[in-house]
């Protein structure tokens, strides 16, 4: 197989969709023995593509090439290496693979570049394990916050006592950010997620900005009871009023150009003889300004409230993760633009991503820009997810080209 080329980038994600927690799907959560396993992996490819190698203090997997002095400053590259459960091959892992051939690439070339480089591939962009999202790219933009050693898993395991067990220090996290570097942006290539790019037949994408998130832990607390004995009149359903919330997400989301999801449901204690007392239920509320998002919670909650009190219920509501809208960076768009111009494409489209990137936590370090990819349908967060080889390709080479534009604008601004 050449080096650096597109099938060597998929047949990787073939090897990285093997790193698995579950045998019947791809699961590869923050700081379980997948995540180091993906990590070593990943580092010897950084290594054969000419980068240094290293895991940081937050468990992100780093490959540093210099720059041409001690002081040049730094672009940085990457996506993330964990998944969803129930996972695709593609999300996040694609885009980290791709970067780590353009280095190849342009190593192999003897590309002599005004910066370093450096490819993360970020531990942990879904939250699947601990709720909270980003923790990797945040931990590298410096936002890591000291309530978060706090939050816990399905089983109970801190933040803290994983990162012990994965074998980071909790005191050291703080030496992952790239905080008062220099550094001249970051650039992440991505599946669309979405199936706008299929739509209007085109491979590849530039973004625009990323959409604002808000996720919440809410919980619905009425009684348990007899599902025969006791009359509708005196039940006090947690599920019934769940229910309506998780109706009026869509409805009041749809109505107002945001997007809301209740992905998990669970109600308490789970029998089929027993009215349901207590139901957690998570939200995930996204928008294109943090304004619209915002106006969408506060009618949820205000709908959840209703129902509640309807239904002689307690609501109570738990704030996980808020993320602002981001917009990427003019000069670095350009560049993106220009990539994609050189493979092949006169007239880029550009989107907005609806899905959260490590790009959002990055922007507080520094400007960013994104290149989306073709997705089949669309499909993502899902076993089936699927690209197509000749869009990967054009992918390597449009991302290539990203970071030669990007070389020669610093060049034409320090000349
Ligand atoms: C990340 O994949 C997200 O939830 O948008
Ligand atoms: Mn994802
Ligand atoms: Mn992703």
């Amino acid at each position: 197989m050449t080096p650096f080329s597109a099938d060597e980038v998929l047949a990787r994600c073939d090897v990285l969709a093997g790193i698995s927690a579950a045998t019947d799907g791809i699961e590869r959560a923050y700081l379980t023995p997948e995540h180091a396993r993906a990590n070593w992996t990943v580092g010897e490819w950084m290594d054969a593509a000419g980068l240094d190698a290293w895991q940081d203090a937050a468990g992100n997997q780093r490959g540093t090439l210099a720059g041409p002095t001690a002081d040049a400053p730094i672009l940085l590259l990457g996506s993330h290496l964990d998944t969803v459960p129930g996972a695709g091959r593609y999300d996040g892992i694609l885009g980290t693979l791709l970067a780590i051939a353009v280095v190849g690439r342009l190593r192999a070339r003897g590309v002599e570049l005004p910066f370093g480089l450096e490819v993360i591939g970020f531990a942990d962009e879904e939250g699947t394990r601990f709720g909270r999202t980003l923790l990797g790219s945040c931990a590298v933009a410096g936002t890591w916050q000291e309530s978060w050693w706090g939050l816990r898993d399905a089983h109970g395991t801190t933040v803290r006592d994983a990162f012990i067990a994965f074998g980071l220090d909790p005191a050291r996290v703080g030496d992952a950010s790239l905080r008062g570097q220099s550094i001249v942006g970051y650039l992440e290539a991505h599946i669309e997620q979405g199936p706008l790019l299929q739509d209007a037949d085109r491979a590849l994408g530039v973004v625009e900005g990323i959409m604002g998130a808000r996720r919440f832990e809410l919980q619905m607390t009425g009684e348990a009871g007899h599902a025969g004995g006791m009359p509708y009149g005196r039940r006090r359903d947690a599920l019934l009023g769940a229910s309506e919330v998780v109706t009026a997400v869509e409805a009041l989301a749809r109505d107002a150009g945001a997007i809301g999801t209740v992905g998990r449901l669970h109600a308490y204690p789970g029998a089929m003889n027993v009215i349901p007392g207590r139901v957690e239920f998570s939200l995930d509320l996204r928008a294109e300004t943090d304004a619209l998002r915002d106006r969408v919670w506060r009618e949820i909650e205000e709908a959840a409230l209703k129902a509640a009190a309807s239904r002689n219920l307690a609501f109570d509501v738990h704030e996980l993760h808020a993320a602002r809208a981001t917009h990427v960076a003019a000069p670095l768009a350009a560049a993106v633009e220009a990539g994609i111009r050189a493979s092949g494409d006169a007239a880029p489209m550009r989107l907005l991503s609806k899905a959260g990137h490590d790009a959002m936590a990055i922007a507080d370090l520094c400007d960013y820009a994104m290149l989306f990819i073709r997705c089949k349908d669309g499909v993502s967060h899902h076993r089936d997810e699927s690209v197509r080889a000749d869009d990967v390709a054009l992918a390597l080479d449009a991302f290539e080209a990203t970071v030669l534009a990007v070389a020669d604008a610093h060049d034409r601004a320090h000349d």
